[in-house]
């Protein structure tokens, strides 16, 4: 008799964004007259950029043609891609990446929760709280988090590492020693950041304790400080302990288009085994290559015309989060982040749940957003808005929460 992983059962409820995305079906089910606006999961909506859609059309008739059609991709990624990669997020911030440490996937969620392949189910992991819930919940189903304890909204094998107005909404060293880092700059879902001398701690405190950080540097885009790092290479001795795993879904609209690449450098051992022929190793066997149609696209990101579109892009999402911010502090609501990401983070009213705020906010100004305790139990008492949105969407839907 066949046997299923019982870690599966051990998860509590839907992925956060499934649950949420159910609750708004009904709402709107049950109230077909209602304009429902989402600043909830962090969806673009902005179209492709000119050069990128034109790429796409380039490679759709090569793939008419014999003499120019192509079937599997490379295992690790299209070279052309990973030479853009390797020249534009790396050489020109001064980190020395090689062509064959970039793999090339199909987005970062695929990659952060695909990454727990290549390591032993006996890691423990720390995590901040709150956190994107793809970290904990795929090493849940590895067998690697322990029980989950209803009571806290934690599991027993996992250390916690609270971001909360007291730390600036950034983790601070754990007491108990990880094996495994999550860490995410700018941050999903406070919109927190931490400069290139906090990050440093983190490096040089992995090396000292033999874990490895993996770091999502989704976001990385919205940075708009100086001295917050857009790559955790930045910092010294970080190829020795770091992953980094990169998306063009927030700096270049890809949700739907998906890609994505992982860094793993070949200094980052464990004993005499590189992490990069595990995940090569991974990488060729689970995962047939992103289509050349949207690795093209994504090479077109980093043309002249790309960079200029796609900051155009960010730009604009940016406009949003600046008046987010700024409109709710008016109104009296304490909020945070915005202003490197292009989450804004914000303190529930009148002691509100973070699913009490959510509910009230979905049925008496019909927005959505994302509650905090979805991401952790230190996100309980508070709300995320995303800047995703259109203008003309954003401002109804923060002129609806106003008049609440
Ligand atoms: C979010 O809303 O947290 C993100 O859109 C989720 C994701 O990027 O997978």
């Amino acid at each position: 008799m066949f046997k299923i992983n019982d870690n599966y059962l051990k998860l509590p409820g839907s992925y956060l964004f499934s649950t949420i995305g159910k609750k708004v079906r009904e709402y709107k089910a049950a109230n077909p007259d209602r304009n429902v606006i989402s600043l909830g999961i962090g969806d673009v909506t902005l179209p492709l950029a000119p050069t990128v859609i034109e790429a796409m059309h380039g490679a759709v008739d090569e793939m008419a043609s014999a003499d120019t059609f192509k079937g599997y991709a490379p295992d690790l990624g299209y070279e052309f891609l990973r030479q853009a990669i390797v020249d534009n997020d790396y050489k020109a911030r001064g980190a020395d990446i090689a062509i064959d440490e970039i793999f090339v996937s199909d987005g970062a969620k695929s990659d952060s929760g695909n990454i727990g392949d290549i390591f032993s189910v006996d890691n423990k992991i720390a995590v901040c709280d709150p956190v994107y819930p793809v970290y904990v919940d795929t090493n849940a189903m590895a067998g690697r988090t322990g029980d989950y304890i209803e009571a806290e909204q934690k599991w027993s094998n996992v250390i916690y590492m609270p971001c909360t107005a007291a730390t600036n909404f950034a983790p601070e060293i754990p007491k108990e020693t990880p094996d495994i880092i999550y860490l995410c700059f700018p941050n999903n879902p406070t919109g927190s950041t931490i400069t290139k001398d906090e990050l440093q701690k983190w490096v040089d405190y992995a090396l000292k304790v033999g874990a490895v950080i993996i770091y999502d540097a989704a976001y990385e885009a919205y940075i708009s400080e100086d001295d917050v790092p857009h790559s955790i290479y930045e910092c010294e001795g970080a190829k020795a302990c770091a992953i980094e795993i990169r998306s063009y879904s927030k700096n270049a609209g890809f949700t739907g288009t998906r890609l994505g690449y992982t860094v793993v450098p070949k200094e980052l051992k464990s004993g005499e085994t590189t992490l990069n022929s595990l995940w090569a190793r991974r990488h060729g066997t689970k995962f047939n290559g992103a289509p050349y149609i949207i690795q093209k696209a994504g090479a077109a990101i980093y043309t002249e015309e790309g960079k200029k579109q796609t900051k155009e892009m960010v730009g604009y999402y940016m406009q949003n989060a600046k008046y987010i911010r700024d409109e709710l502090a008016a109104a009296g609501y304490t909020v945070s982040g915005g202003v490197n990401a292009p989450y804004i983070w914000l303190k529930t009213p009148d002691n509100m749940t973070s699913w009490q705020f959510f509910d009230n906010l979905l049925e008496n100004a019909n927005v959505v957003g994302t509650p905090g305790s979805g991401f952790g139990p230190s996100g309980e008492g508070y709300f995320r808005l995303t800047a995703f949105g259109s203008h003309e969407n954003t401002k109804e839907a923060i002129e609806r929460i106003k008049r609440l």
